[in-house]
């Protein structure tokens, strides 16, 4: 059983030992009811409760029931902080009540242990499907002076260094009140000798890696944006100060959300860590009824004795197996070509089937069609919300391109942004009041577009039944679902002013409720999302489309520090990746065919270009490429993934050379990546140990017939040498024999 419970007589404390199976995670009920949190680290089997933090006098208060003279809980690591009773650490739980005050103090009410884990209603997160891999503890605290209960969710995998937290707020008094601040976790480490490590960027540049040093103060990351943001992804580890890429405790928190969200880490004045993962406080307020709950959304939170290396597979094979469902969650996604670079807004029907007929011969499977298809669409000015198909571009409609798609041999994706409106459209004329704006406010335009209000069910509706037609309309297999703006003016003409700060979660829970009705009414569409290439690349998304667009920048070397990034957390099943042509559209550089197809076969492969501009000879050459990716992909999409050169100690830029290499499951195949990013005359050779074979196995290298052993391999290496001309990149392909 992953979860124990015990009581400890002598003193009257009880605790709960939360076992994966390389973590434990200990929380200590004291016996005034103060609940605590006693520390996450590597497996015990016994706790004895003697060595636990809150016993530890460190010069300051003890705790009240030690000391009745001196009541603070100041440093007394805690499982929720709750304001206003002597811990001055940031709260885990903001909350006003009627008469004004905000002083909560929760104490231990009752627990329950549920096999399995429930649903946590209206938002995505991890799912349990055979019995006995979770247990979850349901923790309930309730101030000592009003009838507001605090629930604390553990999630517990036994098969998995996975807990999940979540929280819930039920009022149970007879007024309403008012919750300004609902963290989904909080921990109070011990200690601050940690590194903490983020994926930060912007367009173009998402999910570099960050790594610092904690200090006494408040280190955060956020999103304030109305969507978790290029800017910031909802992540955050904490790395031991001589954790690496292999060895060393790792803790790693991802959010389960796609707006707002704050993660924090304040270090105190006894120099201990308290992190907190949550929807952001910034613009947020609930009016919670009396008898009504608030749910926060989950945080998956993951435990690597084995440095960040195991953290990232372990994320993998969760959001693989658990987070991502339906019918392509774990099929092999089709090689797909995307328009938007071959053509932007410049197209009709002919030069569409022209681009499927050099697709065809390249080995592609999917046409998906980008922007511009539908309304007055002929730049990106105008007819967001006007989802008509445009016949003066597209002759016959949806039903003629993919009929000829069809023709072809290739399936049919089509782009939509559905949460968005231009001014100049027929949907703005018929439904001003529908877009996110506040009334007598100038609008801000971005795109020359606005936001529509998901938070109205009216809206919601609307976008179920306008959407599901289109899809019924014709043969469509693959959705590009686009977002390309951030949230201004927030605002809901539905809302009173009381409820004005529940509209961006509000927003949320409205495109959640969407993408639940609309994957589960067309369970065969793959939909990839997208927003501005990878602005909302968030496992709350992954729970809908089980694939993401990584980022508008397509270029081979911008690429391998994004995808390096990305990957930290999120699988490469769900990264799409694409070759485009060079001079790359972002960044003007020219890189090598081969470095731009082995960069984008790190994820789900496809291209952005035109290929009827390309000669025969690239054409067959693309087409090797096509078929090399159609022999690998399932290792890629559903394997381990190994870094095999760590970018993270340094810059969190890939410097020299990157590799990287994924391993099918039963270690039968392994697929090797080198790209040299920077060349140099006589440079020191590479030697480039290989990881996760099967030790005692032999591999052939299926290109030159060599054979190795595995541990050949892995403890001595591959000896390779600069390649000529930089921007060089190689692929080994190695089968078990
Ligand atoms: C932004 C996306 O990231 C691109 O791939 C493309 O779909 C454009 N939007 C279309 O407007």
């Amino acid at each position: 059983m992953p979860v124990v419970f015990e009581k400890c007589a002598e003193d009257g404390t009880s605790f709960f030992l939360l076992n994966t199976p390389n973590s434990s995670y200990i929380i200590t009920v004291l016996k005034n009811g103060i609940v605590s949190h006693s520390g996450w680290g590597r497996r015990i089997e016994k706790w004895s409760g003697n060595a636990a933090i809150w016993k530890t006098d460190r010069g300051v208060n003890l705790p009240p029931d030690l000391d009745p003279r001196n009541l603070s809980l100041d440093t007394l690591p805690q499982e929720y902080g709750a304001p206003g009773k002597s811990d001055f650490r940031p709260s885990s739980i903001d909350v006003a009540f009627k008469d004004g005050s905000r002083a909560l103090d929760l104490r231990y009410f009752s627990h329950n242990l549920i096999e399995g884990k429930p649903q946590i209603k209206g938002l995505p997160a991890t799912y349990a499907l055979e019995s006995g891999e979770v247990q979850t503890l349901a923790l309930t605290l309730k101030d000592t002076v009003f009838d507001v209960y605090v629930t604390l969710f553990y999630a517990v995998w036994a098969e998995r260094d996975v807990i999940c937290r979540w929280a819930e707020v039920e009022n149970k008094t007879q007024d309403k009140i008012k919750l300004e601040k609902v963290m989904s976790a909080c921990i109070d480490f011990g200690c601050s000798d940690f590194r903490m490590f983020q994926l930060s960027g912007s367009w173009g540049r998402e999910r570099k890696a960050y790594i610092r040093e904690l200090v006494p103060g408040t280190q955060s990351i956020e999103s304030r944006r109305g969507s978790s943001s290029h800017h910031q992804n909802p992540f955050v580890a904490l790395l031991a100060k001589d954790a690496s890429e292999d060895s060393g405790e790792v803790f790693g928190f991802n959010f389960v959300y796609s707006g707002n969200f704050e993660a924090r880490v304040d270090v105190d004045f006894v120099e201990a860590a308290r992190f907190s993962m949550g929807i952001n406080s910034y613009n947020f307020g609930w009016n919670l009824e009396a008898g009504a709950s608030f749910a926060a959304p989950e945080v998956v939170m993951v435990y690597s004795k084995d440095g960040l290396g195991q953290m990232s597979r372990t994320f993998h094979d969760l959001y693989r197996e658990r987070l991502c469902r339906g019918e392509w969650q774990l099929k092999p996604r089709p090689i797909v070509i995307n328009n938007w670079e071959a053509t932007y807004f410049d197209f009709d029907e002919k030069k569409l089937c022209a681009l499927a007929d050099a697709a065809k011969e390249a080995g592609v499977e999917m046409f998906v069609l980008d922007d511009g298809w539908f309304g007055n669409r002929f730049d990106d000015r105008r007819a967001l919300g006007d989802w008509v198909v445009n016949t003066q571009k597209l002759k016959g409609g949806l039903p003629y391109i993919v009929s000829e798609m069809k023709k072809r041999g290739l399936g049919f994706g089509l782009w939509v942004e559905p949460e968005m409106v231009s001014p100049e459209s027929e949907l703005f004329k018929a439904h001003p009041d529908w877009c996110i704006h506040i009334p007598g406010r100038e609008m801000y335009l971005a795109r020359t577009q606005l936001m529509l209000d998901l938070s109205r069910q009216d809206v919601v509706d609307y976008l179920f039944e306008t959407l599901s037609d289109i899809f019924a309309s014709a043969e469509i297999s693959y959705i590009k679902w686009d977002f390309n703006r951030y949230m201004t003016d927030v605002f809901s003409e539905k809302l009173d002013a009381e409820h004005q700060q529940e509209m961006p979660h509000r927003y949320v829970l409205g495109l959640y409720s969407l993408l639940e009705r609309l994957t589960a009414k067309f369970p065969h569409i793959l939909f990839e999302s997208c927003a501005s290439g990878g602005g909302r690349f968030d496992p709350g998304i992954l729970y809908y489309m089980p694939q993401i667009w990584t980022s508008d920048n397509t270029d081979a070397l911008s690429r391998i520090t994004i995808q390096a990034g990305t990957a930290v957390v999120y699988p490469p099943s769900a990264m799409s990746c694409h070759v485009s042509a060079v001079p790359n559209h972002q960044t003007g550089r020219i890189t090598p065919l081969a470095q731009r197809a082995f960069t984008a076969m790190a994820g789900t492969y496809g291209y952005e270009l035109d290929m009827t501009k390309l000669a025969k000879d690239e054409i067959a050459q693309i087409a090797e490429y096509s078929a090399l990716y159609k022999k690998i992909r399932s290792v890629v999409q559903f394997g381990d993934c190994y870094r095999l050169v760590s970018p993270w100690e340094k810059s969190g830029r890939i410097e020299k050379y990157a590799a990287w290499m994924n391993v099918s499951k039963d270690k039968s195949h392994a697929v090797v990546t080198v790209s040299w990013i920077y060349a140099e005359a006589y440079a020191p050779k590479i030697v480039l140990k290989l990881k996760g074979l099967d030790e005692n196995a032999d591999y052939k290298d299926l290109k030159s017939g060599n054979v190795y052993s595995a541990k050949e391999l892995m403890y001595f290496g591959l000896i390779l040498a600069n390649m000529w001309g930089g921007n060089a990149s190689e692929q080994i392909l190695l089968v078990r024999v």
